[in-house]
């Protein structure tokens, strides 16, 4: 594992110019914030060694690198999700070469099912926690102490810094900001109605199927971490739809330029 984490770094090393401190790992929908990224150098998952290559509709698989206004961010467009057949290792093992490379911030984003009544489709919700329900966590098995504890504290696994700083920002530009509990789960199904219920019970504003593996890992090795997602249907009692994954991708499209002015303003003020 530490001998693939180095090759894999080592690789991407001497292909780029210039390693960022900032990596965005951009979710469903909303790999058009790339488009915002200047100057940039990409690399093709299928050529960095040891990185699964993603399938899903919607992601295209590529890291990106380059300028997000004026500071150097590495994107990874296209993400790995568990219910693809990749395990917990595979889904977290770029946020692992990320911290390999001397990356030490981590934003995140996603497309997300809202099951908090206040909530419309395409409000962005800034996460400020989560409820880890995938059925496998990607810690299990050995731990490498380079990498981080056997057993890490996940107080603030959203660092509240960032958190704050983004909704400034956002109230600053006028742009709605919702905030709340993320639940993590394997999909590919969407939520029963009761399933949206249940959530929501115990806890949580939104549910998807990405983004926890990723934020476990990154605390793990002590990034600090802001992530966001994108409300693209509503799971609450009463306004529940049928949904398609075509939706779910036209309503984050319609809501990532904001999310992305917000990320690209945290980035430049950290
Ligand atoms: N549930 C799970 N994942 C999702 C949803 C949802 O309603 N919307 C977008 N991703």
């Amino acid at each position: 594992m530490l001998e693939k984490i180095q090759e894999t770094a080592n690789y991407i090393k001497q292909k780029v110019s210039e390693i960022p401190a900032y990596a965005i790992i951009l979710g469903t929908g909303l790999g058009e914030l790339a488009a915002e990224i200047t100057d940039q150098e990409t690399i093709p998952y299928e050529n960095i060694p040891n990185f699964p290559v993603s399938t899903v509709e919607g992601h295209s698989g590529k890291l990106i690198f380059g300028k997000l206004g004026s500071k150097r961010v590495i994107a990874m467009q296209g993400r790995f999700h568990f219910y693809e057949g990749y395990d917990m290792k595979q889904v977290t093992f770029p946020v692992r070469v990320f911290k390999a490379l001397g990356v030490e911030y981590l934003f995140v984003s996603n497309a997300a099912g809202g099951m908090n009544g206040s909530f419309d489709v395409g409000d962005i919700m800034l996460i400020d926690d989560h409820i880890n329900l995938f059925p496998e966590h990607p810690l299990r098995g050995k731990n490498f102490n380079e990498l981080g504890t056997r057993f890490p504290d996940m107080s603030e696994a959203y660092n509240k810094e960032l958190r704050l700083l983004a909704m400034d920002i956002a109230k600053e530009k006028n742009i709605k900001l919702q905030h709340g509990v993320y639940v993590g789960t394997q999909g590919p199904t969407f939520e029963t109605p009761a399933e949206y219920n249940y959530f929501r019970i115990i806890g949580g504003d939104a549910v998807g199927m990405s983004t926890v593996p990723e934020v476990i890992v990154a605390n793990h090795a002590k990034m600090k971490v802001l992530a966001f997602s994108i409300i693209t249907d509503l799971g609450v009692i009463g306004k529940i739809v049928e949904v398609t994954h075509e939706e779910v991708q036209e309503a984050a499209k319609i809501a990532q330029p904001k999310m992305a002015e917000i990320i690209r303003t945290v980035v430049e003020r950290i």
